[in-house]
């Protein structure tokens, strides 16, 4: 007998895979992932990881850029938690072999974003970062059963008199059967809710699962109002995020009439925390005018931005006119853990965008994500490593087969439409209100046995949490900004 723990981990992003890698040498790792190992948000990530190792830097700087950005709303141990240990773990990854991009003279190449007072951002492969490290993480991989194409619907919960523990999951094969695995810990890593809105800058797999799945099994959740928006997609029929570290080598926004309109918003400018330029390109867009960047200034564009440069060139467009719009990035709520990412029931972890540690507080810092992503799986690979062990023993089973479901939901176009226009980047609480009603007409409930319907499901469940967080916070925080009704 296998008297390894047996761990399942939810989700391939860097969160998941770095979760699982730790965790592969002394326990029994099943990954199951929605798509393929890559179809995550860590794998679209062009902005690399911020870490304060560059010289005249400091944690304590780090710290306070991100304590700002986020609004002041950080929790302020698991922030320290996220930057100190954070150093350690970027150069952890070093030393396992991964390549960052270096100067002549062999030194970190250090990159500037949104909000960081001085540079601090190490990139791989130029705008490749999430990718290449995703891989690297991946390529570790020796001892992990990995299921790709399950889509995970439902959290196997019991009571005991310890109260309610988590002991494996249902989820829907690439056949569409229902299977159930056991497990002794679930890991959840499931990302952020992307696709919650018509333009983001998400892995299309992105649709707000996590939050659904444990909260239906009774985790708590918390911070729900506060959702990123990116202020720099590619407007183009092939949307791609236009990293904001083309921002931090110069490029500046534009409007259709020529003005640079950051000038004097920000001491930063164009490089001020992203609620705020998303806010500010949200009003030029109102105002009727369309918003571009203008990336004639940066050095080297296509050796530092290889992927960015690549999709301008097939899409035809100047460097110096990227017509852009602000889109939907980032999630900073999620499932309340601790520092060790244990939730509020036994046995169930999460870790990375769907957890909720409060370290970005109501908005997330550039490249803190990464960032996040690392610490945060090691912490939590350590605590499971720490538990003692009441053995879960089966495998995956069949249950039955698929039915047809009559749940009713609305469609996925009707969801975006009605996100974008009432818990966008500026929220009306008249809007909100009649978004809450037309949400509370859907049951989310029970469980669809289509994969498509539980993911309809799951969204109109999170956006009920975002509106109902969003009510209820009736003065602006960070990524929450609410025009309240006279
Ligand atoms: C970007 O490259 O602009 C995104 C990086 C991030 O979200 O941290």
């Amino acid at each position: 007998m296998d008297n390894r723990a047996k761990v399942i981990v939810v989700g391939s992003g860097l969160a998941g895979s770095r979760t699982a890698q730790f965790l592969q040498e002394y326990c029994d790792v099943t990954l199951l992932t929605k798509g393929e190992l890559m179809d995550a948000n860590s794998a679209l990530a062009q902005g690399g990881i911020a870490a304060a190792l560059n010289t005249g830097d400091s944690v304590n700087s780090h710290f306070a850029d991100s304590m700002l950005a986020g609004g002041n709303e950080s929790d302020k141990n698991n922030l320290k938690i996220l930057i100190r240990e954070g150093r350690k773990d970027v150069k952890t990854l070093i030393q396992e072999g991964m390549e960052f991009d270096r100067n002549a003279d062999g030194s970190l190449n250090f990159g500037l974003e949104g909000a960081h007072s001085t540079p601090r951002i190490v990139h791989a492969g130029g705008d490749f970062t999430g990718k290449k490290v995703l891989e690297f993480v991946q390529s570790k991989f020796q001892n992990i059963r990995v299921i790709t194409n399950a889509f995970v619907s439902e959290l196997l919960v019991r009571n005991t008199k310890n109260g309610s523990e988590v002991y494996g999951v249902r989820f829907l094969d690439k056949q569409n059967r229902e299977m159930i695995q056991i497990a002794d810990f679930v890991v959840i890593a499931t990302g952020g809710l992307g696709k919650m809105y018509k333009f983001n800058t998400n892995s299309s797999t992105v649709c707000a699962d996590g939050f659904a799945l444990a909260k239906r099994a009774g985790a708590k959740l918390r911070d729900m109002e506060f959702v990123q928006f990116h202020p720099t997609l590619l407007k183009s029929t092939t949307p791609i995020l236009i990293s904001e570290a083309v921002r931090g080598a110069g490029a500046k926004l534009v409007n259709s009439d020529g003005d640079y309109f950051m000038k004097n918003k920000h001491k930063y400018e164009d490089l001020a925390p992203r609620d705020i330029v998303s806010r500010e390109i949200t009003r030029e867009i109102t105002l009727g005018k369309d918003v571009f960047l203008d990336a004639s200034a940066c050095a080297n564009f296509e050796k530092r931005f290889p992927f960015i440069a690549q999709k301008l060139k097939e899409n035809d467009i100047r460097r110096d006119r990227i017509p852009i719009i602000p889109a939907a990035h980032f999630f900073m709520g999620g499932v309340t853990v601790d520092s060790t990412g244990r939730s509020n029931l036994r046995n169930l972890y999460a870790v990375g965008e769907v957890a909720s540690t409060r370290a970005h507080g109501a908005n997330r810092l550039a490249s803190n994500s990464l960032l996040e992503c690392l610490v945060f799986s090691r912490r939590v690979a350590q605590d499971i490593l720490s538990r003692k062990l009441n053995h879960n023993p089966e495998q995956i089973e069949a249950i039955r087969a698929t039915e047809t479901s009559q749940i009713h939901v609305p469609s996925l176009m009707q969801i975006q439409e009605k996100a974008s226009c009432s818990i966008g980047i500026i929220k009306k609480q008249a809007k909100l209100r009649d978004f809450m009603n037309w949400l509370s007409k859907f049951d989310t409930q029970k469980i669809s046995t289509s994969k498509e319907i539980n993911e309809l499901e799951n969204l109109v469940l999170v956006a009920r949490e975002i509106c109902a967080a969003s009510l209820k916070r009736s003065t602006s925080l960070g990524a929450h900004y609410i025009e309240v009704d006279v």
